[in-house]
């Protein structure tokens, strides 16, 4: 059991019960929610706060599809999301867009939650496409310019299945150290 201090933390009880979902019901995610989850992704801190990170939002259902084709293997929930935002961010302007990104998407995945919709992050950074990399071909598909590079798409949908909430059992304190690697 974690401490009540603890559970009534609200960034907490949201960073427990954040799940990936990768089942939806069908049921649209509104425009208003995706633009409060958008908002959030733009508040991500990035270095030198240069806020390289772009997304293209995407509700056509057959751009989605064409979307996920793009990653060989994979890219399992996309096709039924309700949303797609693909994340992406300018190369030229960061050496640490990678980074940059995944932290917008973090965002993303945290916003979707306080929200109560469903998100999956789907990566899609040095995976294969059907002739070239992932990124090549959702930039082709998307028309983005040469100097991104797409890391991810976070698929959004109204939750079909229900997963557990973290508990202190999930918690990797192994990973955790104190003053010296091994310390505990
Ligand atoms: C960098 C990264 C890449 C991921 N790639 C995928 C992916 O391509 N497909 C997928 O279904 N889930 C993907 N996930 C989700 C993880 O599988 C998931 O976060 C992990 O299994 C823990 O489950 P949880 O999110 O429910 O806590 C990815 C997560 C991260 C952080």
């Amino acid at each position: 059991m974690f401490s009540n201090e603890t559970q009534e933390n609200p960034l907490f009880e949201l960073a427990r019960q954040r799940r990936s979902v990768r089942r939806y019901t069908g049921e649209k995610v509104s425009d208003d929610v995706v633009r409060e989850i958008l908002k959030i992704a733009l508040l991500a801190p990035s270095s030198w706060g240069r806020h390289p990170v772009e997304f293209v939002v995407l509700r056509d259902r057959a751009t989605i599809e064409a979307v996920a084709r793009c990653k060989r293997m994979g890219a399992g929930p996309l096709p039924t999301a309700d949303v797609a935002i693909v994340v992406m961010a300018d190369m030229a302007d960061c050496e640490l867009w990678i980074e940059d990104a995944a932290v917008a998407s973090t965002y993303i995945l945290l916003a979707a939650e306080q929200f109560g919709v469903g998100a999956c992050w789907i990566h899609m950074r040095n995976r294969q496409g059907q002739r070239k990399s992932a990124d090549e071909e959702i930039r082709q598909i998307l028309g983005v310019p040469d100097r991104f590079s797409v890391l991810n798409v976070v698929a959004l949908g109204q939750k079909g299945e229900k997963k557990s909430p973290r508990t202190e059992k999930d918690l990797s304190w192994q990973n955790v150290h104190y003053g010296r690697y091994g310390q505990k």
